[in-house]
């Protein structure tokens, strides 16, 4: 059982989230919600700190370009680096014919490569913005990739915007003003905070 000291001190502890968008429009909703959500922690969720880790420069993945010595690309070393140095993870993408982005899922696989799991054992969340479902059957794409890379998904709250119905939930930059919305938002992040926090504990 954790004494008093240890759990004030892991309260205390910053928790940083790797944030992902699947979508590398300028005007994202998707990124839109990373932005909404890394606002949220700085204002009103002390011991969370979302910082948004970039896929675009990403090659294709191609195992050529990894070297014999376990290797890779400069982008591709420092996505890698910010993945291991995460806490957990935030997920926001849209979906593509039902699935995750093909830009995702090459970052997914990057970080999946060579002896270090660089995934493993952390908590995640999914937050999604889309058409009819709300980008939502990506997203259970999403977690049964997750399965062989072995992270921990939260269950719940859900939160799958459906971006094109009225009322309108992002502004023509991607973001998001929809009250109801960012009020669930917030209830995800503090979930991935709880489960993040005992994920940890369970492993010490
Ligand atoms: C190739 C492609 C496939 C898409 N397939 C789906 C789909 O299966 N379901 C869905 O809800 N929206 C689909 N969309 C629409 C996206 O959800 C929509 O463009 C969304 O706003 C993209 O998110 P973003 O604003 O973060 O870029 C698709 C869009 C593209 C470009």
């Amino acid at each position: 059982m954790e004494d008093s000291t240890t759990a004030a001190k892991r309260a205390k502890r910053t928790l940083r989230v790797a944030a992902i968008s699947g979508s590398l429009r300028r005007a994202s909703a998707n990124t839109g919600l990373i932005r909404a959500a890394a606002k949220m922690c700085e204002e009103s969720i002390p011991g969370l700190q979302i910082d948004h880790v970039d896929i675009s420069d990403l090659p294709l993945l191609n195992t050529d370009l990894e070297t014999a010595g376990g290797g890779f690309p400069v982008a591709v070393k420092a996505f890698r680096d910010r993945v291991r140095g995460a806490d957990c993870f935030l997920f926001a993408s849209p979906e593509y014919n039902y699935s995750v982005t093909g830009s995702l899922k090459n970052a997914l696989d990057w970080a999946s490569r060579g002896s270090v799991k660089c995934w493993a054992d952390k908590a995640a969340a999914i937050v999604c913005a889309g058409a009819d479902f709300g980008g939502g059957r990506g997203s259970l794409h999403l977690r049964q990739i997750g399965i062989y890379l072995d992270i921990h998904f939260i269950n719940k709250p859900e939160l799958h915007v459906r971006a094109f119905d009225d009322p309108p939930k992002f502004d023509a930059a991607g973001n998001l003003t929809h009250a109801e919305s960012r009020e669930r938002l917030k209830k995800v992040l503090l979930s991935l905070h709880a489960f993040a926090l005992r994920l940890q504990r369970k492993e010490e």
